[in-house]
């Protein structure tokens, strides 16, 4: 089976191909030569996720999954969630989205935080949700050079290192992305299983 995942980030893509392993024939939209800079405009992940997964079924009409991700802090209730990527202007610059939510969260004694990935497919024409989360806390200053975005100020629960300063290996282990495609994963496992055959 073909599944097209509506992305032109190739780690991403290599990532998720690497959970899914052999369910499915995975495409890239750089693997079907598709350039498009899919708008991300929704006030929600789930809306931004539907909406590219919805895109790309409209051009293709192929079984198509899209992801979104952003990291929800309690004290700032929800910020900078769907603006995650954006949250300190539109060059997507990590250092000035840190600094700001630091400076945002100033002493607040109230760190805590979690990332959330929502994922929708396009599967046989019906659409379907997922959602993977890791709750954690905001610390005040970066520790860790590994990983990317928030990672350097985020302590998932349960652990004393930040995202930063785990292997790649250890932070795909937990983190919300890989929740998420492991409920994908179940779920087309059990979509295509023998006895639905
Ligand atoms: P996207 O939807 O996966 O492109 O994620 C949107 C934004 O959320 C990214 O640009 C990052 O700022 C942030 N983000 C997503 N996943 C992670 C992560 O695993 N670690 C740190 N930041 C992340």
């Amino acid at each position: 089976m073909d599944i097209v995942f509506a992305t032109n980030n190739e780690n991403k893509t290599r990532e998720i191909r690497n959970i899914l392993g052999n369910y499915c024939n995975l495409l890239s939209l750089n693997d079907l030569n598709i350039k498009e800079d899919i708008p991300e405009n929704e006030p929600t992940l789930e809306g931004n996720a539907l909406y590219k997964a919805r895109y790309i079924h409209n051009i293709l009409n192929m079984n198509v999954f899209a992801d979104d991700t952003g990291l929800e802090v309690d004290f700032l209730n929800g910020l900078p969630g769907v603006k995650s990527a954006r949250f300190a202007g539109e060059n997507n610059d990590s250092d000035a989205n840190i600094d700001k939510l630091l400076s945002m969260m100033g002493n607040s004694k109230n760190r805590k935080a979690r990332f959330r990935t929502v994922i929708a497919l396009i599967l046989e024409g019906e659409e379907y949700i997922f959602e993977g989360i890791v709750n954690g806390r905001i610390i005040s200053v970066r520790r860790g050079s590994d990983g990317f975005g928030y990672d350097p100020v985020f302590v998932p629960e349960g652990y004393t290192r930040t995202f930063a300063e785990m292997s790649l290996t250890g932070k795909n282990k937990i983190s919300h992305r890989a929740r998420a495609i492991e409920k994908l994963r179940i779920f087309l496992d059990g979509y295509y299983s023998p006895q639905k055959k």
